[in-house]
């Protein structure tokens, strides 16, 4: 284990971890959770998708319920337990917080080795739909994801809520999918100057880790309104949701309110979130709410059913493919707080490079681990201008802030704040943010295997230090994949 992984008093002021020392009682997984702390516990099992069988994460409380749920202005008091044989590290996405916690291995923090444990614990001031993650090797691929759910005081839902998390499933091992890219195994796309769907070919899509054939359903009552959360876990699945014949609309995107765009078509990108809400009509029904992966016939969903209706037999497959997203809904989004209008103070580019033929992508010209970070300083209001030279679509997050989207393609907006934006092939997207929290924090594409291929750069606040661990010269040994 590296020495340089330690950071220094990064969790709660206590240190993480005493090399070649027992480990502490509360830094051991398995027994119970600190006073006033729910348990986490990472685990491995089996997920037969139409008699295909690969090894998936859990990330579960003691009752098995995937992921955590609370209320906005209570604390995130999470002891993370490491009930698996490798380590991990787990990334809180969209949430705002201290960056010592942030769950990037090796930069904020170092991952959690076998039978850890370690404390998370942090106000919570957003309410929405988020979501956790592993941010070590390829493991969000074998679906080390789960919901994290915040809902405004009281903490009783106003209405139904059902959660639908979208993974892609694949059986092959997420470390052969990557080889075989960099080996160029798509040598033929080399001249392709159409935009490129899709890099890599899934043997399903998923919904709460069910196909379409074997659908999660949701209980519904006639007349009831319901808030879907849809949040895409895929590892590189932009997806087209339609809602059929229910009517829906958009009133969340990544957690933040909009003003309410109605569907019943609707775009999601990789590590997106989309809050719709419908009104089950009166009588039985049964309703299908879909995803379609961009590029590809593959369908996924849960159904929506009153206590007398059939459930429908679906498909898991399309009649025909779908193209690529268009990135329009984004102009048409609306945030019902936008940020409050001051002048920019700090202007930076970031431009999506890289091509399918070498698989090496790049930010500013520049490849994960070796990169110059992004300087801002406290308090400024910083725009980045992402500008994508490559044919491809790529989803865009960072870290530890939220963002409003103001320009589209040339066009002038206050759109919706997020933390994850796409960006078309040959399109510029701009967004703002204050920059209100000190730290070291990951910008990077989310398509998993563009960012293990260096499509990753870092935000660092002038003048910030994580106590004695310097990111930097830990990021040169930020494990090659
Ligand atoms: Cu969803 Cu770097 O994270
Ligand atoms: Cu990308």
């Amino acid at each position: 284990m590296n020495r340089r992984a330690f950071l220094t008093g990064a969790v709660g002021g206590l240190a993480l971890a005493s090399v070649g020392r027992a480990l502490p009682a509360w830094a051991q997984a398995g027994g119970p959770p600190p006073p006033g702390y729910v348990r986490l516990r990472v685990v491995q099992g089996e997920l037969t998708v139409e008699g295909k069988t690969r090894k998936v994460y859990r990330i579960e409380q003691d009752d098995g319920a995937l992921g955590w749920s609370g209320t906005r202005g209570d604390r995130f008091k999470v002891a993370v337990d490491n009930a698996v044989a490798e380590p991990f590290s787990i990334h809180w996405h969209g949430i705002i917080l201290p960056n010592g916690q942030d769950g990037v291995p090796y930069v904020t923090q170092p991952p959690l080795k076998p039978g850890e444990r370690r404390l998370y614990d942090f106000p919570l001031v957003q309410a929405g739909t988020y979501w956790m993650h592993s941010h070590f090797g390829l493991q969000e691929q074998s679906m080390l994801t789960a919901p994290l759910i915040i809902r405004e005081p009281p903490a009783a839902p106003e209405m139904k809520e059902i959660v639908v998390m979208l993974n892609d499933f694949t059986t092959r091992d997420p470390s052969a999918i990557l080889a075989d890219l960099r080996r160029g195994s798509r040598a033929g796309m080399k001249m392709a100057m159409k935009p490129d769907l899709t890099d890599v070919r899934y043997d399903a899509l998923l919904a709460n880790r069910r196909p379409l054939s074997d659908p999660d359903l949701a209980r519904v009552t006639p007349g009831e309104t319901v808030r879907l959360r849809i949040i895409n876990m895929t590892s590189g699945s932009n997806v087209f949701l339609s809602t059929g014949r229910l009517a829906a609309e958009a009133i969340a995107v990544d957690g933040e309110d909009i003003v309410p765009l109605p569907g019943p078509r609707f775009e999601l990108g990789v590590a997106q979130r989309i809050d719709l809400r419908a009104r089950i009509p009166g009588g039985d029904g049964a309703y299908p709410i879909i995803a379609q992966a961009e590029g590809t016939d593959m369908l996924a969903g849960v159904v929506l059913v009153t206590a007398g209706a059939a459930v429908p037999t679906l498909s898991t497959r399309a009649p025909k493919p779908a193209g690529a997203l268009t990135n329009r809904q984004e102009s048409r989004l609306r945030s019902v707080r936008p940020l409050a209008g001051r002048p920019v103070d700090h202007r930076l580019s970031v431009t999506l490079g890289g091509d399918m033929a070498a698989y090496v992508w790049s930010l500013n010209g520049q490849v994960w681990p070796q990169i110059t970070p992004l300087e801002v300083k406290q308090g400024e209001r910083v725009e980045f201008t992402f500008v994508n030279q490559t044919m491809m679509t790529h989803p865009m997050h960072l870290h530890g802030h939220v963002f409003q989207v103001t320009e589209v393609a040339g066009a002038r907006l206050r759109g919706a704040k997020r933390d994850t934006v796409l960006v078309s092939p040959r399109q510029a997207v701009k967004v703002e943010f204050d920059a209100l929290y000190p730290g070291y924090w990951m910008i990077h594409c989310h398509l998993l295997y563009h960012q293990a291929a260096g499509m990753m750069t870092v935000l660092h606040y002038e003048g910030f230090t994580n106590g004695s661990y310097d990111p930097l010269a830990s990021a040169a040994e930020f494990p090659r994949r």
